[in-house]
């Protein structure tokens, strides 16, 4: 898919140490490559990039999982579960986060049959926080204490059917 100069694609094993480098860049929470590659072997479809420039310049990686609906009591559902995403600094403000927020969740939702996505985020990271509403996601949790430094989280979900 290319819109505005950029394209977003599947991730492929030989990204994984431009998107480690993103992760670094862009987030105190990071992960082994062991993790990274597990998640691209689950759930290829849901972990992507958007090439700008010649390079990688942001990703998004998911983990689908069974659990409760985030917004009905006790009903089994399958989540799609954002489990990091990122857009290198000077390459922001562009839309490229939205794009590959929607193209996860879009094939979480037609390759995974996930019928909703969640997400935490830290209760500080407004533009991100701007970024999950304007797609149409809503706040359903406050985790205490979720991260390491001890900042609490926000959970927000959306229903895939909402997505276009
Ligand atoms: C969050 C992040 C992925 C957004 O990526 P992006 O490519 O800049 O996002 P988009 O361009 O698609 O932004 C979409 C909307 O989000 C909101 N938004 C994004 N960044 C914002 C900012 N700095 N301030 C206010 N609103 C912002 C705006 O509403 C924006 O729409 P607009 O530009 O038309 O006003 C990026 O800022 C990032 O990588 N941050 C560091 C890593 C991070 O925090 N990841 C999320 C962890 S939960």
């Amino acid at each position: 898919m290319a819109s505005e100069g950029y394209r977003i694609r599947p991730f492929r094993v030989e990204d994984l140490e431009r998107v480690m480098e993103i992760n670094f860049e862009c987030l105190p929470e990071n992960y082994s490559p062991s993790f990274y590659l597990d998640l691209h072997k689950r759930f290829p479809e849901t972990f992507l990039v958007a090439e700008l420039d010649g390079m990688i310049q942001g990703y998004v990686m998911s983990r689908i999982e069974r659990g409760f609906s985030k917004f009905h009591v006790l009903k089994p559902t399958r989540l799609c579960h954002i489990v990091s995403i990122a857009v290198r600094e000077p390459y922001r403000r562009r839309g490229i986060g939205t794009e590959l927020l929607r193209s996860a969740m879009r094939n979480g939702r037609e390759v995974y049959e996930a019928e909703e996505c969640y997400l935490e985020v830290r209760v500080t990271n407004e533009p991100a926080i701007r970024l999950y509403q304007k797609l149409g996601f809503v706040r359903v949790k406050r985790n205490v204490a979720y991260y390491m430094d001890g900042e609490d989280a926000w959970v927000y979900a959306i229903p895939l059917k909402e997505i276009p």
